[in-house]
C-alpha cells in the first residue's frame, strides 16, 4: 500500500494509505510511536462508527486505549472542548509518556493536535483522518488549534503529528455533503499548484464522484504530496505555506459570519471562487476559466454563492483572520493561470469589495 513522506525541520513522518484500520498495528511499529496508554478524540459519531475498531486496533500496541469524544461540529471547536479534554486526560493518570489520536474530521485532528501540543507541554500525537478534507488537508502539516471568540483558529500551534494513518475505506461512511467540502480542498491543489491535477480532476470527474477507491487513492496520496511539499519548505508558513491559503480569506470570514451554517470546504469553495474572479477581473484568466471552475465546483455540489451576506461585512470580518499583517490582507492569487499561485498585499478594497459581491447573492 501507498505511503507519502512529510519532512519537516523537526520530524519526518508517512502518510500511510491502509484499507481497514489493523494496518495502523504496523504503522506504530515503523514510526516508533510508544506509551502505555493512548487517548482518541474524536466527535460522537466517528465514535459510533469506528470507536470499537480503532480501540481494538490500537490494543495491539497499547496497553489502555481511552475515546473521549465531543458532538459533531465546528461549535465544538473551542476551549471549553479542550478544557474537558485535560480533564479527561488527567482523571485518567496521562503522564508524559502517553500519546493522543485525532480520529475523524478536521474538528477532531486539530483539537486533538492542540491537546498533544500544550498537555504537559507536548506529548507523542498521531492523526487517524477519516473526512476526505482531513485526509488531504488538516491532518498533514501540523497546524492545530481552536476557533475563539468567533475568529477560525486564532488560538493554536504548529505541532507534526508522528504519523498519518488513512484509511481509505472510510469514504464509503462519509456524509455526501462532507465529501464535497473535501473536493473544494483537493481541486484547490489544482488551481494553486498543477494544471495536470485540475485537468485530472476535471476529466475523472465522474469517477471521482462515484468514489471509485483507485481514483480516490490516486487522488487522496496526489494531495498529500503536494501538501508534503508544501509544508516540507515552510512548515510555519513564512512564505509559500500560505498559497494553501486559496479561498480560505473571504472563506473564513464567510464561515464565520455564517455561524456554523456552511461547513468549511463549502466556504472555501466560496472563497475561491471570488479568488479567481479578482483573477479574471484582472485578466489574468479568462471568463470561460472561471465558468469552468464554477462548474466543476458544481458539478461536485460545491456551492459557489451564498445568500444572505452583506460585502462590507464580509469584508470586515476579514480582519480577524491570521492572514493579517500591518492591518494588510495577504490574499492568494492565480499567477498567470490556474495551476501557479503567488501571495500578495497589492489589493484594493474595490477589487475586494467586488469579488465578495460577485459571491454574496
Ligand atoms: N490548511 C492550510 C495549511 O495547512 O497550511
Amino acid at each position: 500500500m501507498k505511503s507519502v513522506t512529510v519532512k519537516t525541520e523537526l520530524k519526518e513522518y508517512d502518510i500511510d494509505f491502509r484499507s481497514g484500520f489493523y494496518g495502523i498495528s504496523d504503522t506504530i511499529e515503523k514510526s516508533g510511536v510508544k506509551g502505555s496508554k493512548i487517548c482518541v478524540i474524536t466527535d460522537d459519531n466517528i465514535e459510533q462508527l469506528y470507536g470499537d475498531e480503532v480501540k481494538e486496533a490500537l490494543l495491539k500496541n497499547f496497553k489502555e486505549v481511552y475515546i473521549k469524544s465531543f458532538t459533531k461540529g465546528e461549535k465544538s471547536k473551542n476551549l471549553d472542548t479542550i478544557s474537558d479534554i485535560y480533564k479527561f486526560l488527567l482523571e485518567n493518570h496521562f503522564d508524559r509518556k502517553c500519546a493522543v489520536a485525532g480520529l475523524g474530521g478536521g474538528v477532531a485532528g486539530d483539537m486533538a493536535g492542540f491537546v498533544a501540543a500544550t498537555y504537559m507541554r507536548g506529548i507523542e500525537f498521531i492523526q487517524i483522518p477519516t473526512s476526505l478534507l482531513a485526509e488531504v488537508d488538516s491532518s498533514v502539516g501540523g497546524k492545530t488549534g481552536v476557533d475563539f471568540c468567533g475568529s477560525k483558529n486564532i488560538i493554536g500551534a504548529f505541532y507534526q503529528p508522528s504519523f498519518v494513518y488513512i484509511n481509505i475505506d472510510t469514504l464509503k461512511t462519509l456524509p455526501k455533503r462532507e465529501f464535497s467540502a473535501g473536493m473544494a480542498e483537493v481541486i484547490k491543489y489544482g488551481i494553486i499548484l498543477s494544471k495536470d491535477f485540475y485537468n485530472f480532476i476535471s476529466e475523472n470527474r465522474e469517477k471521482i464522484k462515484s468514489m471509485d477507491i483507485d481514483t480516490m487513492t490516486e487522488v487522496i496520496a496526489k494531495c498529500c504530496e503536494f501538501k508534503a511539499f508544501v509544508v516540507s519548505n515552510d512548515e510555519k508558513e513564512k512564505g509559500m505555506r500560505a498559497i494553501l491559503n486559496y479561498g480560505h480569506t473571504i472563506g473564513h470570514a464567510v464561515e464565520s459570519l455564517k455561524e456554523f451554517e456552511l461547513i468549511h470546504g463549502e466556504c472555501v469553495g466560496i472563497g475561491m471562487v471570488a479568488a479567481m474572479k479578482i483573477s479574471c477581473d484582472r485578466g489574468v484568466i479568462t471568463e470561460k476559466d472561471l465558468n469552468e471552475f464554477e462548474e466543476l465546483l458544481t458539478y461536485f455540489d460545491i456551492p459557489v454563492k451564498t445568500k444572505g451576506l452583506n460585502p462590507e461585512d464580509v469584508y470586515s470580518q476579514m480582519f480577524n483572520d491570521k492572514k493579517v499583517s500591518d492591518s494588510k490582507i495577504n490574499f492568494v492569487l492565480v499567477d498567470n493561470e490556474i495551476g501557479k499561485s503567488y501571495v500578495t498585499s497589492e489589493i484594493s478594497k474595490d477589487e475586494i469589495i467586488k469579488a465578495i459581491s460577485y459571491v454574496v447573492e
